[in-house]
């Protein structure tokens, strides 16, 4: 009986599904596809709760470059608010002396991703900020390092007590902060998008409504880019080629070849293959060789140049990749693993143009935001990693200073 009431139920779900007017199975692909949906709330971890306090320090941790390794480079200098909070170079400038491998991404609506990187290696902001503040190629900060000079930044032993009530700024905290920041003010609201999925149906222009229907019937995007994010945060080879700068510079060649090593590639790959073997490096399985998530949609007005190492410069020149039918590279040629759901598509220059508009007006308002200026250091003997004959010191050098004194410096 209870088995009997489930089918008719699912029935049900599925028929009132399939009136729906979104293409529910696309072609090419059996999966059911979301359709596209307002972004909702904000996703908020049980262990990180968003505060307005947490999240004003996490704007400052973001933007302070002593969260990195030569105190030089902080989050906003790869994702910057005036480049689309990411990084407007094709490949991302790297760590002081080397260069990224990748194109940067932008960090508004991270909040609402559960795979983050181009491969989808990290699976929660706060360890997505930690390994972006200690990573080579990116902050390569070393941690005792980065903790001790946020304890050496009065403003920060302050407001870490008050946010996490820890008597000292304990970095890990630091990394809870920054994506907290992340989560409370670069997550969009209300955008054109949103206004149309729910209903108003003059918040897109004519020319956009037009882009959306090619983005879900003829132009098949909405297979892979459906859903709330515009991404079903799974993994494809679309031949997307290598980008000439592997072959032509060679600090570019140089950080693949260390990320290759670095993430345990056999031998035999690590001296034969030249492009980017993507989801690979996380699972060594030779079928996702080449494979990217897809990438989410609501933000491009501000992100160019577009694809994992910024191989395609305009949306134009993305909608004409996909109107051939994707590309070819290394992986799709010896691996044979190109999706199969990619296809010439047909689109005359009118169909190009209004899917170019859908893209650019979904993108809503730029989120800006000023600089804000990050609190000095003012060096304070920290007393409970001192011997007790150095705090005595210390104590007395700041007492003889006090009554103004000089100390005998005697330890
Ligand atoms: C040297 C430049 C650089 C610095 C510094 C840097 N990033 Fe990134 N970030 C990148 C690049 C490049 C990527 C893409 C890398 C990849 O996927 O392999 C990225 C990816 C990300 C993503 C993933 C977004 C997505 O769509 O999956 C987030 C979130 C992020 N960075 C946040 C941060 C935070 C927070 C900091 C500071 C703690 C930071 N980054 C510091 C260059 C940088
Ligand atoms: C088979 C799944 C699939 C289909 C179908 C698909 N995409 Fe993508 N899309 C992806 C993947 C995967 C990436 C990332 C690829 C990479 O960097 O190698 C991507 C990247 C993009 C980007 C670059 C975003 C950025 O931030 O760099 C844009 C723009 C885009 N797609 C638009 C579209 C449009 C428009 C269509 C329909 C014409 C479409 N896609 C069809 C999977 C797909």
């Amino acid at each position: 009986m209870i088995k009997k009431t489930l089918l008719i139920c699912q029935f049900l779900i599925l028929t009132v599904m399939s009136l729906g007017s979104a293409p529910i199975f696309a072609t090419g692909d059996p999966d059911f596809d979301p359709p596209l949906a307002p972004l909702g709330p904000i996703p908020e971890p049980p262990d990180n709760r968003i505060t307005a306090e947490k999240a004003e320090l996490g704007k400052l941790l973001y933007f302070d470059p002593k969260l990195s390794g030569d105190a030089s480079l902080g989050c906003a200098d790869c994702h910057d608010p005036k480049q689309g909070w990411g990084f407007n170079d094709p490949i991302c400038r790297g760590y002081p002396g080397a260069v990224h491998w990748r194109n940067c991404h932008t960090v508004v609506n991270t909040a609402y991703l559960s795979k983050l990187f181009w491969t989808g290696s990290s699976k929660s902001m706060e360890k997505q900020a930690k390994s972006a503040g200690t990573g080579g190629i990116s902050g390569n900060g070393e941690r005792d390092v980065m903790e001790q000079r946020l304890r050496q930044t009065p403003y920060y032993v302050k407001k870490f007590k008050n946010v996490f009530g820890t008597e000292r700024p304990i970095l890990n905290d630091a990394w809870y902060a920054i994506a907290t920041f992340e989560r409370a003010m670069l997550s969009q609201k209300d955008t054109p998008l949103d206004r149309y999925i729910s209903g108003d149906k003059t918040a897109l222009s004519e020319d956009a409504i037009k882009g959306l229907e090619l983005f879900e019937g003829k132009a098949n995007c909405i297979e892979c880019h459906n859903g709330p994010m515009l991404s079903d945060e799974k993994f494809y080879n679309l031949g997307v080629p290598r980008p000439f700068e592997w072959e032509e510079m060679g600090m570019n060649t140089i950080t693949f070849r260390f990320e290759l090593y670095a993430k345990g590639v056999h031998e035999d790959y690590y001296r034969d293959f030249k492009d980017d073997l993507g989801l690979y490096f996380d699972t060594k399985r030779p079928k996702d060789m080449g494979k990217f998530r897809t990438a989410p949609l609501r933000y491009l007005k501000y992100t160019a140049p577009y694809m994992h190492a910024g191989q395609l410069y305009t949306l134009e020149e993305v909608i004409d990749f996909y109107n051939e039918g994707g590309g070819s590279n290394e992986m799709t040629e010896r691996k044979g693993n190109k999706t199969k759901i990619l296809k010439p598509l047909g689109l005359n220059d009118d169909e190009k143009a209004a899917l170019v508009a859908f893209l650019e007006e979904i993108s809503g308002d730029e989120i800006k935001m000023a600089i804000p200026k990050v609190p000095q250091y003012a060096p304070v003997p920290d007393a409970a990693t001192l011997t007790q004959s150095e705090a005595k010191q210390a104590g007395l050098d700041m007492y003889l200073k006090s009554k103004g004194g000089e100390s005998n410096g005697a330890r």
